[in-house]
């Protein structure tokens, strides 16, 4: 009788510490991607992978993300394209993210950066432009807005 008391009160205790241990890790395992017209996100301009990283915190560790602006570089382009490509100008897309409704971009998928890729956003007008630099950290926001200009479009 005592085991089977024990068994009762203990098991939801352990199912309840075994829940509660998993959820950060859970949170940060969490696949989330933008889409077009999407609302999920947040923060335009800052720079994501500050807290959607390891140990940061936010939901969902980021291996790209970042903000797009209009030619004002101040209101958002919202639903466009990022690409990274392994070629410069290259039309061979490694990678293609979906700017969502607020100008962000964002995926938790696995990205071989290898040697470097090289990012281009095309907008909801179809107009490209590209970046001359490869990067290996898909940190858009870290230098965008930051250490250079915003990345702004048609
Ligand atoms: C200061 C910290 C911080 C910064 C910077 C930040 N986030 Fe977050 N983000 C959070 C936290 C905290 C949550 C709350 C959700 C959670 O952890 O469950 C969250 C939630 C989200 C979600 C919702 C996830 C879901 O589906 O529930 C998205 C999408 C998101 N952030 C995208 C972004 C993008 C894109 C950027 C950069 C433009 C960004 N975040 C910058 C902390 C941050
Ligand atoms: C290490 C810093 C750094 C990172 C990280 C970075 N950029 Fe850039 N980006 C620059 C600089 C500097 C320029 C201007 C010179 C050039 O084109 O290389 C630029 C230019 C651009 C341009 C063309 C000019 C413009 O603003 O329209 C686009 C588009 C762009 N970056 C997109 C991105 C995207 C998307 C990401 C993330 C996937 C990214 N960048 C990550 C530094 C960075």
């Amino acid at each position: 009788m005592k085991v089977l008391v024990m068994f009762v009160v203990c098991l939801p205790l352990l199912w309840i510490t075994s829940c509660s241990d998993s959820e950060t890790t859970e949170n940060e395992e969490a696949f989330l991607q933008s889409s077009t017209y999407g609302s999920k996100s947040h923060n335009t301009g800052s720079d994501c992978m500050q807290c959607h990283k390891k140990g940061g915190g936010a939901k969902g560790i980021f291996t790209v993300a970042g903000s797009v602006y209009q030619l004002d570089k101040s209101r958002p382009n919202p639903n466009g394209l990022v690409f990274l490509s392994a070629l410069a100008n290259g039309r061979e897309q490694e990678v293609q993210l979906n700017v969502d409704g607020l100008g962000n971009f964002y995926t938790t998928e696995t990205v071989a950066f290898g040697k470097g890729l090289y990012p281009q956003h095309k907008s909801s007008k179809d107009t490209i432009r590209y970046m001359n630099d490869a990067i290996t950290n898909g940190s858009c926001n870290s230098c965008h807005g930051r250490t250079t200009d915003v990345i702004y479009n048609y």
